[in-house]
């Protein structure tokens, strides 16, 4: 609170504070007395009400079959809880709550064993009462409070109520999980109003993320009756106010409570009875919980180990995990690599290639590092940390290389931070079982397979070449890997036919019955003749002139793929100029089709999982075939739909078989942000990462049901998808891009796992851009989605 905001409301504070003392008797307001010898049965929905009804005392059913012995809100839809006689140990149904005869106010579960009961108090206990205020109290047959439950908080204050020195708030675990959790707010014994994080597991104090800074001269938190909590001097003097007054406590709820998130709220709810209002955040501390927890010597942060933690609105700290790294519970709780790390007993190096980096921006983990390189590039960077067993990220800051093993903390986003954070995953998704067959498997079946492409893109019958790229896959293949595969299809043996021209024509009946043209080919329906079967035929165009054993080795390498999302090659034909390829029939047609049409729309499922399945699809062919497959032209053309609607990857491994006209240029390509990588037009090596780019760009389309460009649109800024797509994701208006579609509407939370990972998938600069196991574990929400850079930003 601003120090100069001063004068009248100190003033009205004082005479507050001053001239309104609160009720000392439970006499005032209390007309419905509890006798000695009432009880409560957990499930039985009775309970002790408020004069007013706006509280009530009873059990709450807070997970099934385990019930709080609680005080709420009866009014409200959501009848929030204030307090909790057993927060860290609910109990069962049958259990009972009884005011004994002698006073005492006791809790047994369902065998009579006794769990809980209230402080001893000082004199003879008459009745009990739960008042208006929110606050349950035993008292005398004068009416004299022996006990209240405002003088033994859980993790809320109420207007009246007073937090004495070493009274303490704790929050909750989570919002379903009341049991007490990381984050504590106190007055000191010193006087002093702090927030602080503390272990779960020792209890020790971990960090005090907030002060009010008033050692020796804090004396009590008082809510007052006007909705101002304010820290006071012994003397009854303002000493500085926490939160001021809200509005009027006649007309709305007031509640403060430290939130399971370890920021300390205020919230207000009108108490009209409209069940469409809810509580409203008037004011908090910290501002920014993510900067705010600093544990720097034990402790995760603000979000717990391996996360990051970025400030949301009304503080609220969201919590991701960097890629490769999963959620390990709650919000809070941290996260877990997903992938083995580094073994630091192999030679060193002999690892690293199995690693990749991703690179975040604006994401800092400061303070523990292990080492630190000065003065340093930052290729000199990565490499020191690939190289490194010990290295799962490293911050590469003003030249400063800050190396960090696991786990790391308190990381968190900060804008103002000019460095970039280096995080290690691994690229294979082969994790290391048995050291020792992969230690020799890689001694032994080490190739280098090294292939000169010229890559053709068909894209709206536009073809062009690009200049011949260097392709180097380092096939590196276990002993274990083999075996497995071998299963599928063993090594060398060719599955599919050879099939003559004449034999071909025959079954195209003619080469009559077209069923589509592409830049490079045309195919027709055919029906092969010994099983009856429906085929499509692939005629490839004479430009494609290859070396025979060149056309069958690619034939053999695409046979050999198997997999439900890619279709299944049947047979060949490699005759004089003929050079055709014979695939299984898809009934449905192309995902275009399916997917563009004006009406039906396709139903949101169907959507959904048809773009997880091809994401499958390309994971199947860059990282399980023997030499990866890229595909290089990833587009809904490409994507065929069987009788089930399940889709099937075409066209897959005739990059290398098409030899492109050297002619064309490219041209009018650039603005239309069609399902190209950059890299294609800044002759850059061409990897797995441009099937990345094309697959993010479709998978949009797959969301939107829309084209990746459509000029006529009414507002320009729409006409690209991918640049609509980010501009609603940054202003947080997903719902912007499904209007009218009401089964995405009712997903939200899909569709914004799906966008986001598309997000990462576009991402310009090809290193930002994920592996597609990578892609697969953000579609099925085994990894959180971090937060994706705007994909312009960062071009190299
Ligand atoms: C509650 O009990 C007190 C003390 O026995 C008594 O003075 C008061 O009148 C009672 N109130 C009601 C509404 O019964
Ligand atoms: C409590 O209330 C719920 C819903 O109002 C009802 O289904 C349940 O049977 C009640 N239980 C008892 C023991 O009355
Ligand atoms: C209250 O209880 C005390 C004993 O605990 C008794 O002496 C006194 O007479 C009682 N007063 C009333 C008003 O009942
Ligand atoms: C609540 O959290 C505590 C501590 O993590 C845990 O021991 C307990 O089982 C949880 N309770 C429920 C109902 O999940
Ligand atoms: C209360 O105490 C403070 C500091 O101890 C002092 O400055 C102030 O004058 C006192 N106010 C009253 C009304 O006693
Ligand atoms: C709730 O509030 C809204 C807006 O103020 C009003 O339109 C509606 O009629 C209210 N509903 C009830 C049940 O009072
Ligand atoms: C009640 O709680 C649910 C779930 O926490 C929340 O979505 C809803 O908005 C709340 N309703 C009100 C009126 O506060
Ligand atoms: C995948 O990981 C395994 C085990 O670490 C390794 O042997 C293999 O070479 C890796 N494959 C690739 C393509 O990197």
């Amino acid at each position: 609170m601003a120090p100069c905001r001063f004068s009248m409301s100190i003033i009205i504070n004082f005479i507050i504070i001053t001239l309104f003392p609160f009720s000392v008797t439970a006499q005032e307001s209390s007309n419905r007395n509890v006798t000695l010898g009432s009880s409560i049965v957990a499930n039985s929905n009775s309970t002790w009400t408020s004069p007013s009804g706006e509280f009530a005392f009873g059990f709450r059913e807070v997970s099934p079959g385990a019930f709080l012995l609680a005080i709420w809100f009866d009014q409200l839809t959501n009848k929030t809880i204030v307090w909790s006689a057993n927060r860290d140990e609910p109990v069962p149904v049958g259990s009972t709550v009884r005011l004994s005869s002698d006073g005492t106010l006791e809790l047994f579960d369902q065998r009579n064993r006794w769990l809980w009961a209230n402080q001893a108090t000082s004199g003879t206990v008459a009745y009990a009462a739960m008042l208006d205020t929110g606050n349950l109290v035993l008292a005398s047959n004068t009416s004299a409070i022996l006990w209240q439950s405002f003088d033994f908080p859980t993790d809320t204050l109420l207007p009246t109520q007073v937090l004495n020195k070493e009274g303490a708030l704790y929050s909750s675990i989570s919002p379903t999980n009341f049991s007490k959790g990381r984050f504590k707010f106190t007055l000191q014994a010193d006087g002093d109003l702090v927030l602080i994080s503390r272990s779960l597991q020792s209890e020790e104090h971990l960090s005090t993320y907030w002060s009010s800074d008033t050692i020796e001269s804090g004396f009590q938190l008082i809510f007052n009756n006007f909705g101002s909590i304010n820290l006071v001097r012994q003397n009854g003097t303002l000493l500085r106010p926490l939160f001021e007054s809200g509005p009027l406590v006649g007309q709305f709820y007031h509640r403060l409570k430290l939130d399971h998130d370890g920021v300390l709220r205020h919230y207000v709810h009108p108490k009209s009875a409209n069940s469409s209002l809810a509580w409203s955040v008037r004011d908090f501390e910290p501002s920014n919980i993510c900067r705010a927890v600093m544990e720097r010597h034990t402790g995760g942060g603000a979000c717990g180990f391996n996360s990051y933690c970025s400030i949301q609105a009304e503080g609220r700290p969201s919590c991701d995990c960097p890629l490769g790294y999963y959620p390990r519970g709650g919000g809070l709780s941290g996260c877990t690599p997903e992938f083995v790390q580094h073994r630091c007993d192999h030679q060193q190096g002999q690892d690293a290639q199995s690693f990749g980096l991703m690179q975040m921006f604006n994401i800092d983990w400061p303070f523990v590092d292990y080492t630190k390189l000065r003065n340093v590039e930052e290729d000199t960077c990565r490499q020191s940390c690939l190289s490194d067993c010990f290295c799962a990220i490293a911050i590469y800051s003003d030249r400063g290389c800050f190396k960090k093993s696991l786990p790391f903390s308190n990381g968190r986003f900060d804008s103002g931070f000019a460095g970039k954070a280096l995080i290690k995953f691994r690229i294979n998704k082969t994790l290391t079982s048995n050291p020792d067959t992969t230690a020799s498997g890689r001694e032994s079946s080490t190739t280098t397979l090294t292939t000169t492409l010229s890559v053709l893109l068909g894209c709206a019958g536009l073809l062009f070449l690009l200049s011949s790229f260097f392709f180097v896959f380092y096939l590196k293949r276990t002993k274990s890997m083999m075996v497995k595969r071998s299963h599928v299809r063993p090594a060398g043996v060719s599955m599919i036919s050879s099939f003559s021209f004449k034999e071909v024509q025959e079954a195209a009946n003619g080469f009559n019955e077209e069923l589509g043209r592409g830049a490079c080919s045309i195919v027709y329906r055919g029906t092969l003749k010994n099983d009856g079967k429906v085929v499509a035929v692939k005629k490839l165009h004479k430009i494609f002139e290859h070396a025979d054993d060149e056309f069958k080795a690619e034939v053999s390498s695409i046979s050999r793929t198997n997999h439900k999302n890619l279709v299944q090659l049947l047979g060949y034909c490699d005759e004089g100029q003929n050079r055709i390829l014979v695939y299984e029939f898809m009934t449905n047609g192309s995902l275009a089709t399916f997917l563009f049409q004006k009406s039906p729309r396709p139903s949101w499922y169907t959507r959904v999982q048809i773009a997880f399945a091809i994401a499958r699809g390309i994971c199947y062919l860059h990282e399980d075939c023997s030499v990866p497959i890229i595909h290089c032209d990833i587009k809904p053309q490409n994507v065929l739909l069987d009788e089930t609607f399940a889709p099937k990857i075409a066209d897959f491994g005739l990059a290398k078989l098409l030899k492109a006209d050297q002619t064309r240029t490219i041209t009018g390509i650039r603005g239309t942000k069609g399902y190209v990588a950059p890299e294609w037009f800044r002759n850059m090596p061409i990897t797995v990462k441009v099937d990345v780019y094309s697959f993010g760009i479709m998978l949009l389309e797959l969301m939107c049901c829309r084209r990746s460009y459509e000029p006529d649109v009414e507002d320009e800024g729409e006409a690209v998808l991918a640049d609509w797509a980010y501009d609603c994701y940054q202003q947080g208006a997903l719902d912007l891009l499904v209007v009218g579609d009401e089964e995405a509407r009712s997903d939200m939370k899909t569709l914004e796992i799906y966008v986001k990972t598309a997000i990462w998938c576009i991402q310009e600069d090809s290193t930002l851009r994920p592996h597609m196991n990578i892609v697969m574990h953000m579609l099925q929400g085994s990894m959180q989605v971090p937060t994706p850079p705007d994909p312009t930003a960062f071009v190299r």
